[in-house]
């Protein structure tokens, strides 16, 4: 089975809508918005970890893998919302994060009360409070180990303290691991995102790394793809939705993860065109976007998953990233036009595009003025670092202004009434004022707005193979304004032209073509020679 006319929208529950009052969003919150998503044209929805947590790091720190945290709602709630999206021809992809558990997972605190058999569930290793078994960095800012006084050892978290590394060694995880995706495929869920899942195999020696934070000795480790290829047979989950998250990785990995032959995942996310932005590789530096990287980068991932029958989940935005529109794109002088170009620019990519709830109506950054307004673990963390760093507040929260996660955390904005209609009581994060302008009702009474460009792009996947299925090949490579490609099917052609920039430029044509999208030209208009461009514009066309 494949995946390639499809459309997943991403939600993060606990900002998607409130139904209770309570200001944090909720399963029954997303159970109403069904026809909206419906409407729009999705086929799937991955929502993040609604899972018994104690929220650490919103959900992904998982306490109980096989019941709903009751701030989200009930196990009936659930059923209701995995039914009621059925009807709609909507199914549901649940997160599950299998690289680490909450320490307040039953296994962890058994582990810490000293019982052998589940301390072998994690990596602990034996030594003593001033020797780190390593000198890894922890993603999150900090040694990525932790001491346990009563037990003497240690143990690996890659992330927050709270979240310690599971040891995928040991079989007897592996099993407990598939039991959870049974349970939850009998419910009817209908896939599956597995985070940061090319981080689950470790290396059999611990070792310094004196060249990096560590994670060459356990990112793509040494039995990921034996581990999931035996996840996905065992748990009887080959047939469904599947998708990792992927940290650093290479376009050879990712070839094996999403080979149908391989039979481990059906597509992988990778980060690395978002980091064209980051000084010398550093989320936390700023820097203006590399154009020419990222065109090369489109170009190196997506013929090299396609050379080898890989396939690509493409995406701008999810609940770690800032808004593209207010990152690639200009939120101020071309807010519509860039929100368009940017969607164009990867939904006609080879591969399944993503939708990160808000992304539709051109939702921005957070634009917060102060350190009180964050929630993240990670920017929290990151702002005492900056600080220690040498960095005034005025520094350090431009950095977060830019970089924080919480800048696609804020409430979906359904309209301009208090709280953007996300809730009646009051919202665990706040909205960026712009909710006023930039909500979903407005959109619905305007034929030219980005939600229905976003319906427009989706509708033309499902029509048209060439977006689905075509073969991929690049035009222009060595251009840093023009992002430009064509997909052939079957003989029949289409191309798309984006221009990155708020400057004017112009692409040659090889022929005559007819609009089939964009973003200020009429569908249907003729084109032949070359194309001028003006700010942020771009053009998906037919010969
Ligand atoms: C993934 C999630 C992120 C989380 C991290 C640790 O990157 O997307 O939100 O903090 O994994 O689970």
């Amino acid at each position: 089975m494949n995946f390639k006319d499809k459309v997943v929208y991403q939600i993060y529950p606990k900002s998607f809508q409130d139904s209770n009052g309570d200001g944090l969003g909720d399963i029954r919150g997303i159970i109403e918005k069904l026809d909206y998503l419906q409407d729009l044209g999705v086929d799937y929805i991955w929502s993040t970890p609604f899972f018994i947590s104690p929220q650490k790091d919103n959900g992904y720190d998982v306490a109980d893998y096989y019941n709903i945290d009751l701030r989200f709602g009930t196990m009936k709630d659930l059923e209701e919302l995995i039914a009621e999206a059925e009807k709609r021809g909507i199914g549901l992809m649940f997160d599950m994060v299998f690289n680490h558990t909450s320490t307040e997972h039953e296994w962890f605190q058994k582990a810490l009360a000293g019982d052998k058999a589940y301390q072998d569930y994690y990596i602990f290793k034996e030594g003593t409070p001033d020797k780190l078994p390593t000198n890894w960095i922890s993603k999150f800012g900090g040694p990525a180990w932790q001491y346990v006084e009563n037990l003497g050892k240690w143990y690996l978290h890659l992330f927050d303290v709270t979240q310690a590394d599971l040891n995928w060694e040991n079989p007897k995880v592996r099993e407990e691991l598939k039991e959870i995706l049974r349970f939850w495929k009998k419910k009817g869920v209908k896939g599956f995102r597995f985070d940061v899942v090319n981080l689950i195999s470790k290396p059999e020696v611990f070792e310094d790394d004196f060249e990096g934070d560590g994670r060459r000795f356990y990112t793509d480790g040494r039995h990921v793809h034996e581990f999931l290829q035996e996840l996905a047979e065992d748990a009887g989950i080959t047939d469904m939705i599947t998708v990792g998250e992927m940290s650093s990785t290479s376009i050879e990995n990712c070839v094996r993860y999403s080979n149908p032959a391989a039979g481990e995942l059906s597509m992988c996310f990778n980060f690395h065109h978002l980091k064209v932005d980051y000084k010398d590789g550093q989320k936390w530096e700023l820097m203006n976007p590399d154009y020419k990287a990222l065109n090369q980068l489109y170009q190196e991932w997506q013929l090299g998953m396609q050379k080898n029958d890989g396939w690509n989940a493409v995406f701008w935005c999810n609940h770690d990233q800032p808004r593209i529109v207010s990152r690639l794109g200009d939120d101020q002088n071309y807010w519509k036009e860039s929100a368009k170009m940017l969607a164009t620019s990867i939904h006609m990519l080879r591969g399944t595009p993503y939708i990160y709830q808000g992304e539709e109506i051109g939702m921005t950054n957070a634009s917060y003025t102060d350190i009180s307004q964050y929630r993240d673990i990670e920017s929290l963390n990151y702002y005492q670092i900056l600080l220690e760093e040498g960095k005034t507040k005025e520094e350090a929260l431009k950095i977060l202004g830019a970089r924080s996660r919480d800048n696609s955390r804020t409430p979906m904005q359904w309209d301009d009434s208090e709280y953007a209609g996300f809730t009646t009581g009051t919202p665990w994060i706040h909205s960026p004022e712009n909710y006023k302008v930039i909500n979903v009702k407005n959109q619905m009474e305007d034929e030219n707005s980005i939600h229905q460009y976003y319906k427009e792009l989706i509708a033309l996947r499902k029509k048209n193979k060439a977006v689905s299925e075509g073969e991929i090949a690049f035009i222009d490579t060595e251009n840093d304004q023009i992002f430009a490609y064509k997909r052939v099917c079957e003989g029949h052609e289409i191309a798309v032209v984006c221009n990155w920039k708020n400057t004017a430029c112009e692409q040659k044509l090889d022929g005559t073509y007819h609009v089939l999208l964009g973003n200020y030209a009429k569908t249907g208009q003729e084109i032949c020679g070359s194309i001028r461009l003006r700010p942020y514009e771009c053009y998906v066309i037919e010969r």
